[in-house]
């Protein structure tokens, strides 16, 4: 039987609107948590949020916006997230693609995230895919100077795709290179997706690119 999902936050409710954070935004949404200047870490397509926690968890002085498209696994981060001490974490449910048009500055992040997103595998569906040469050359304007934008997938094909569509924008530089790519990163925590396709023993690709 399909568990029924609880709405109720049982503490603070990390979750903020797109149009919070155009009315107010993010060093607003952080405080008191965390004061300005922010530095900004942004995960998207977070999943079940393991990885955003670890993130987190791990750098008490950034502020993380984890980004997803779906309401359940927003609800269900913001549950959890709801149950710890964290208050360097805001969610937003909305696409990548909006939140990084509409609703991160030039210049104003330190570091994106984006951990096995939907390969769609069709060749008709691959226009859906989220990581493309506009979305790459929006996140590079993003990004401060010396920031970095990591991508991994397990799918081959989108990984030329991916791999393209990196080193085709100017304003990023490969911080792996002579590699294109890493097949593992040591010390890296494994994702939810990742854990599964190692499990079947998928050739895995990541990506590290800096903001020249
Ligand atoms: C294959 S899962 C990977 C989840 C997680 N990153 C991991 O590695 O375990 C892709 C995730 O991206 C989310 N997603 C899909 N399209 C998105 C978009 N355009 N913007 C933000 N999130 C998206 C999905 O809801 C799903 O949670």
């Amino acid at each position: 039987m399909a568990r029924k999902l609880k709405y109720d936050i049982p503490g603070p409710d990390r979750r903020v609107s797109p149009d919070e954070v155009r009315e107010k935004g993010w060093p607003a949404l952080f405080a008191p948590d965390l004061a300005a200047p922010l530095r900004l870490a942004v995960e998207i397509g977070f999943g079940r949020g393991e990885f955003l926690l670890h993130l987190a968890e791990s750098r008490p002085g950034l502020a993380h916006v984890g980004v997803e498209v779906s309401f359940k696994r927003v609800l269900k981060m913001a549950r959890r997230l709801a149950r710890t001490e964290l208050g360097n974490v805001r969610l937003v449910e909305a696409t990548g693609e909006e939140v990084v048009r509409d609703l991160l500055a030039e210049g104003s992040v330190q570091e994106f995230w984006i951990n096995f997103p939907d390969p769609w595998p069709k060749k008709r569906h691959h226009r859906r895919r989220l990581v493309q040469p506009p979305l790459v050359a929006r996140l590079a304007d993003r990004l401060v100077p010396g920031g970095e934008l990591h991508v991994a997938t397990d799918h081959a094909d989108y990984a030329e795709a991916i791999d393209e569509a990196l080193a085709g924008e100017p304003r990023l530089e490969n911080a792996l290179a002579p590699e294109r790519f890493l097949r593992d990163v040591p010390g890296r925590l494994p994702t939810a997706y990742e854990l599964e396709w190692r499990r079947e023993g998928r050739a895995l690709h990541f990506w590290t690119y800096r903001r020249r």
